[in-house]
């Protein structure tokens, strides 16, 4: 049986080889080149993960797969290449970092390039939603991590492609990242085909973690045994293994996880003044609300604990 999108994989496996040239191999990927080298990324990282460079220049990559034959309402189709009102065609990445992102079989499906400019607004930009790109239905390197997946029976989710990388420098090399949106129902259920056990190792700012608070829930659903690495500092997982080294990841990572439970309460609390009558409600409602279907022996801890923290008997919250 053919795949019918056969010819879009291998136009997508050519712009990705088009990428890796000129990262090693053009004036600007030198740049590109440093800019990884000042984030500490290695060449071995760097082909592993097939991270590329996108040239300057408006229609190179376009120019090329042109001239190798291949149609341009294709590359439009796959987000590759857009058309100007003069009629005269353009690439989408231009003077960016390129991370391919492959689908659960190891496909290239779609790109997402990095501005190497601090002064870009645009941080990243991503390929559109085309017929093989579906992005609620992908993590970047979970193909790549399968392996790793299945000998450490666990993934570990995160939120960006530094994160992944970073971790993989760390040692830690079952990670996937969302890119940046909220997990869906049909990413968690990729997941559980696979392994029954995830850390979620989102940011540590007010996003990552609020974003964490739903991701729960989501893998409960699955039935995904959950722990949660919560980074310190409102750092991100790389940005912490750049301030602090791989083995103080490797040391958090072993030690410092916590059960949604655990993660909850502390959510929850976080930011509340519980001398103010308003936030003391509020903490209640929300622990007596995460409570509502827990076992017995879990509503007793946490009733316990908040009874604790309001200095109040337990007897209050029955
Ligand atoms: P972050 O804002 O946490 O970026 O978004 P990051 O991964 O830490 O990026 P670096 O370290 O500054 O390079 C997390 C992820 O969300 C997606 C990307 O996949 C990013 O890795 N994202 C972010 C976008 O798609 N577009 C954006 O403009 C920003
Ligand atoms: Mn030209
Ligand atoms: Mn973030
Ligand atoms: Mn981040
Ligand atoms: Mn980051």
């Amino acid at each position: 049986q053919k795949d019918p999108y056969e010819s879009f994989y291998k136009l997508m496996a050519e712009a990705k080889e088009f990428y890796k040239f000129n990262l090693k191999n053009s004036q600007k990927g030198q740049e590109a080149h440093k800019y990884l080298s000042k984030r500490e990324i290695s060449d071995d990282i760097i082909d592993h993960f097939e991270i590329g460079y996108a040239p300057s220049h408006s229609d190179v990559l376009y120019q090329m797969l042109n001239d190798k034959g291949y149609q341009v309402s294709d590359m439009i189709k796959l987000g590759l290449v857009k058309q100007k009102d003069d009629g005269s065609y353009y690439d989408l990445f231009s003077d960016r970092l390129i991370f391919p992102i492959t689908n659960p079989k190891g496909l290239v499906v779609g790109f997402s390039g990095r501005t190497l400019n601090p002064k870009e607004t645009i941080k990243y930009i991503n390929s559109p939603e085309t017929v093989i790109f579906k992005k609620g239905q992908l993590l970047y390197h979970f193909n790549e991590a399968l392996s790793e997946i299945r000998k450490n029976k666990q993934i570990v989710l995160y939120e960006g492609f530094f994160d992944v990388i970073s971790s993989y420098k760390a040692g830690i090399k079952h990670g996937v990242a969302t890119m940046g949106t909220a997990l869906t129902i049909d990413q968690a259920k990729l997941i559980k085909q696979f392994t029954d056990s995830i850390v979620v190792a989102y940011d540590g700012d007010q996003a990552g973690q609020s974003a964490t608070l739903k991701a729960i829930d989501l893998l409960e659903k699955v039935r995904l045994k959950t722990e949660i690495l919560t980074i310190p500092e409102k750092m991100d997982p790389d940005e912490f293994i750049k301030a602090y080294g791989v083995e103080k990841y490797e040391t958090l990572f072993g030690e410092y996880t916590s059960d949604p439970y655990q993660f909850k309460y502390q959510y929850f609390k976080r930011g509340k003044d519980l001398s103010n009558a308003n936030d003391i409600t509020a903490f209640k409602n929300n622990i007596l609300d995460m409570l509502a279907y827990a076992d017995p022996s879990i509503q007793n801890i946490y009733k316990n604990r908040l009874a604790a923290d309001l200095k109040v008997s337990p007897d209050a919250f029955e």
